[in-house]
């Protein structure tokens, strides 16, 4: 990947556009810009073409079919930051620009968005709506604006991601670590029914997994993905060949989750157990609705299967790797479940912390392996998975 086009909007984050581009440089990118007149309000067309090295291209410079050109040169394009109207836009397919136009004519799998608004804008339905539908229809990568006390004062999520992390996602370099390899990857959480309508569950979004999924696939596995109740989360791969090689089956119970992992072991080289399953569920979950009454009630529940310590217990056992979710005693507790699940690599994390762990996109977690431990500290979730799947690759390496 040598081509980057940068798409600029009129947002006051459109002033870290020249980090941005800097950080890209530092990468040896051949980078254009695209600003629309808005972009330009905030930041000046000196500075841009000054930085870029390159051209910028605005509405005013257009020749008429720079779209096309443009959008078949950029192995990726990146509209950073993107406000709600170009999104609403983009959405609605106008192309009543440069910018919009650009991105219609081009591949949409290469294209990365990295919203900036007011966190009221961020949350409101029709931002929400637009956003899926070029998430979910278009496959457009998105980079998730953060919280934080924002430009108008108000604090939620709405700012543009950190530059560094921009960049990171854009150009993620791959590597090959785990080329030819199988894993199956369980994710999210399972649920267990105790009428037709209610279940038991819990609080895990999927994010973990998915970050060591996208991980798993960058360094060239193929991966399969038994999935539970999830987030609307996006999808894991960043481009057209790991795509190729990622599959989700999606379960409900422990019960469908350990068939379907069971279905699928023979051939898997490593099993990543990350999804957060149910100890225990309904003995005999009801057909219809419970209805009230004024008395308790009971519900038998009986233990579910472990998943990783029946994996872990195969003769001919993958390589295996747990997640240990731990309220109090985190060494103790974590030295005890590697030991007894019997696994190559325990990943702990104290999920009563607020910031981290569950459905937050921070993690902080003690890596237990052999006798040793190593702590990855507080970081986004995508890092903490890269850094765990580098540590996995190099015991991975040592055992075969
Ligand atoms: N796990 C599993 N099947 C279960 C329970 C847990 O495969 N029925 C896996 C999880 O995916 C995780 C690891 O075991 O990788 C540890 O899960 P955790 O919930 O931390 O521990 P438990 O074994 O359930 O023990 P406890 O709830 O008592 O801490």
């Amino acid at each position: 990947m040598k081509n980057i086009l940068l798409c600029v909007t009129g947002s006051i984050a459109a002033y870290k556009v020249a980090d941005l581009l800097r950080l890209l440089q530092q990468e040896n990118k051949n980078i254009k810009i695209i600003a629309t007149s808005s972009a330009l309000d905030f930041v000046s067309e000196l500075t841009l073409k000054t930085l870029s090295h390159n051209q910028l291209c605005t509405d005013n410079n257009s020749t008429g079919l720079e779209h096309i050109n443009l959008s078949r040169w950029a192995d990726i394009i990146v509209v950073a930051p993107l406000t709600a109207n170009t999104l609403a836009k983009i959405s609605g397919g106008f192309a009543d620009n440069l910018l919009t136009q650009t991105i219609l004519a081009a591949d949409t799998d290469k294209i990365y968005i990295a919203p900036a608004m007011n966190t009221q804008m961020w949350h409101n339905k029709i931002v929400q709506k637009n956003l899926k539908k070029v998430l979910k229809n278009n496959k457009f990568h998105l980079i998730a604006p953060i919280k934080d006390t924002l430009a108008c004062g108000e604090y939620g999520i709405g700012k543009m991601a950190e530059i560094k992390d921009v960049v990171k996602i854009i150009i993620k370099k791959k590597q090959q670590g785990l080329k030819g390899k199988k894993i199956i990857i369980t994710a999210g959480a399972t649920i267990e029914p105790i009428d037709s309508v209610r279940f038991l569950s819990n609080y895990s979004s999927g994010k973990m997994a998915y970050a060591i999924v996208s991980d798993c696939l960058n360094q060239g596995a193929e991966v399969l993905i038994v999935e539970g109740k999830t987030d609307n989360l996006p999808n894991p791969a960043i481009d057209k060949q790991s795509k190729k090689r990622l599959k989700i089956i999606k379960i409900n119970t422990a019960e469908q989750m350990f068939n379907k992992v069971m279905e699928n072991i023979k051939t898997c080289d490593i099993f990543i157990s990350v999804a957060a399953v149910v100890d225990y569920s309904p003995v005999n979950p009801a057909t219809n609705k419970i209805k009230k009454t004024n008395k308790n009630i009971q519900i038998e529940l009986k233990p579910n299967v472990d998943i990783l310590k029946e994996v872990a217990s195969l003769s001919d056992r993958p390589f295996c790797v747990g997640f240990a979710a731990e309220t109090e005693n985190l060494q103790k507790n974590a030295t005890a479940k590697l030991k007894n699940k019997k696994l190559d690599l325990l990943v702990a994390n104290d999920v009563s912390k607020k910031d981290i762990g569950f459905a937050s996109d921070d993690n902080a977690v003690t890596l237990f392996y052999g006798k040793e431990t190593k702590k990855l500290p507080k970081n986004k979730k995508t890092i903490i998975a890269q850094q765990t799947i580098n540590t996995m690759i190099l015991l991975y390496k040592q055992q075969k």
